[in-house]
Formats: C-alpha cells, sequence, structure tokens
C-alpha cells in the first residue's frame, strides 16, 4: 500500500511560515484576482485563494468582471493593476470566455507581479533554468511535495499525462532540471501505457475521471494525480484510479488534499516573491 502525499498538511506547514515571515516582518503585499464569467469551478478555486490570502495576512481583492466583458476592457485593468503600486501580485483565473485572447491578457500582466508564471517573460526564464522568474503554481507545489518526502528524483524515469502551459510543460521542464528522464504523453501519443509503465515518477494532468489504472503503471512508481474530475456518480475523483493504482504504488497523492492545497499554498509563495522582487526594484 502507497504512502499518502498530504497535500494539506504540507500546504499549512508553508502558510504557517509564510504567515510568521509576513507578521515578523510587517509585509505589505496584495493579490489583485480577474475572473471574468461565471465558470463554476473557477469561482470555487478563487474562493480558496481568497480565504488562503486571508489566512497567512495577504491582502485579496477580486475583479469580477461579467462575461461579455472585451479584450480591451480586461488589458485596460491589467493595466490599472500593473500600475497600482499597492497590488504586488496579478492572477487572471483560467479559463476565460472564449471571445477573449487570454494569451494576450497573459502576456500583458506584468512578468513582476506574473505570480502564475505565464508572461512569456517568465517562461523563458523557466526554460533556462534561470530561478529569478516565477514557476507556476501546480508544477511548484509538486516539487514541494517531492521534496518534503525525500522522493529521489536525480536519474528517474519521469513521465507527465498532458502538455498544457499550466501544469504539462513547466512540469516536464522542472524535472528534467532535477536530472530525470522526461517524456511528456499527450492526446495523440500512442500506446500510452507503454510509456507509462516505464515511470518512476508519473505525473498524471490530463483532466480525465480515474484515466490511469494499475496495469499501466510500474510496481513502486510515485504517482501525481493533477486531476479535478468527476466520477460516474457526480463524485469528486482525480485522474487516476486512486484505489487501485494505490496498491501498487509507493506514494500516491490524494483527490482532494494532494495537489490542490500546495498549489494554492505556492501562490502564497509567489506572492511574496512578487513582493520581494518589487521591493529589491524601489532600492
Ligand atoms: N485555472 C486552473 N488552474 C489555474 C492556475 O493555476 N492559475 C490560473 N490563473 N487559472 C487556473
Amino acid at each position: 500500500m502507497a504512502t499518502l502525499i498530504d497535500g494539506k498538511a504540507l500546504a499549512s506547514k508553508v502558510r504557517e511560515t509564510i504567515k510568521q515571515r509576513i507578521e515578523q516582518e510587517n509585509i505589505k503585499a496584495k493579490l489583485a484576482v480577474i475572473l471574468v464569467g461565471n465558470d463554476d469551478a473557477s469561482v470555487v478555486y478563487v474562493r480558496n485563494k481568497n480565504k488562503a490570502c486571508e489566512k497567512v495576512g495577504i491582502a485579496f481583492e477580486e475583479y469580477l468582471l461579467p462575461e461579455e466583458t472585451t479584450q480591451n476592457e480586461l488589458i485596460e485593468l491589467i493595466d490599472k493593476l500593473n500600475e497600482d503600486v499597492e497590488t504586488t501580485g496579478i492572477l487572471l483565473q483560467y479559463p476565460i470566455p472564449k471571445h477573449l485572447n487570454v494569451q494576450e491578457a497573459f502576456n500583458r500582466i506584468s512578468p513582476l507581479k506574473d505570480v502564475d508564471g505565464f508572461n512569456p517573460m517568465n517562461v523563458g526564464l523557466r526554460t533556462i533554468g534561470d530561478k529569478t522568474g516565477f514557476v507556476p503554481c501546480t508544477p511548484l507545489g509538486i516539487m514541494e511535495m517531492f521534496k518534503e518526502y525525500n522522493i529521489e528524483l536525480q536519474g528517474k524515469k519521469a513521465v507527465v499525462i498532458g502538455r498544457s502551459n499550466i501544469v504539462g510543460k513547466p512540469m516536464g521542464q522542472l524535472l528534467q532540471d532535477a536530472n530525470c528522464t522526461v517524456t511528456i504523453c499527450h492526446s495523440k501519443t500512442q500506446n500510452i501505457e507503454k510509456e507509462t509503465i516505464t515511470a518512476d515518477i508519473l505525473v498524471a494532468a490530463l483532466g480525465k475521471a480515474k484515466f490511469v489504472k494499475e496495469n499501466m503503471i510500474k510496481e513502486g512508481a510515485v504517482v501525481i494525480d493533477v486531476g479535478m474530475d468527476r466520477d460516474e456518480e457526480g463524485k469528486l475523483c482525480g485522474d487516476v484510479d486512486f484505489e487501485n493504482v494505490s496498491k501498487k504504488a509507493s506514494y500516491i497523492t490524494p483527490v482532494p488534499g494532494g495537489v490542490g492545497p500546495m498549489t494554492v499554498a505556492m501562490l502564497l509563495s509567489n506572492t511574496i516573491k512578487a513582493y520581494d522582487i518589487q521591493q529589491n526594484k524601489k532600492n
């Protein structure tokens, strides 16, 4: 039976460290979150981010824009927040309505306030292994989990399922920087189980309920589940068939209580990093 990687407990530990620093140094950080439209999951995610900021003492401001918002209106708001000295971090909640150009919006967020790490400047810094930029919160949280549980990465075979800009691509890069040999699988990969079965470290980030079955993994693999899906009965589950895969894996993350809380904890950490960067600019 696999050891459970407790993302909730680790997130709480990370929050405590951040809270102490904020109190000791009287840090005045503020995160602005932009939500366009009423995507149900996004509303819940934004609420969780708000609560987490409150817990540690980061100011939080939510900008709720209607579904019919124009690209110009969105860009104007981003420009205003870029200029606002009190706002230290800016996050545009994804997805946004289809008539809007999301990448253009991410490009507009100041690289110094880009706590999601989606601005091309930060994508580029990460790609060349420069740690001064921002790294997306989900892969960053997963790397923290490996550290906390002393999971050796060097020389290991890592397989990532999913190639999104938010998770799959940056995850592959971070694992490669940690000296793993990385394979990225996606919807057009043939015989995917032939790839996943070779993985010492398997990260599932494809968004399909219980896609990873026990016959797809190697005995003793470390299995990280980024999914937030619904099963046939409408119950929350991940991309991994937890019940069966957990019998064969050495470590596994649960859903909920695994990657999700760590993503939010890393958002707090990135917001404090943004504060530090902006303070250094002033001095
Ligand atoms: N939607 C789902 N995950 C994320 C994330 O990490 N950042 C943003 N901005 N939107 C998301």
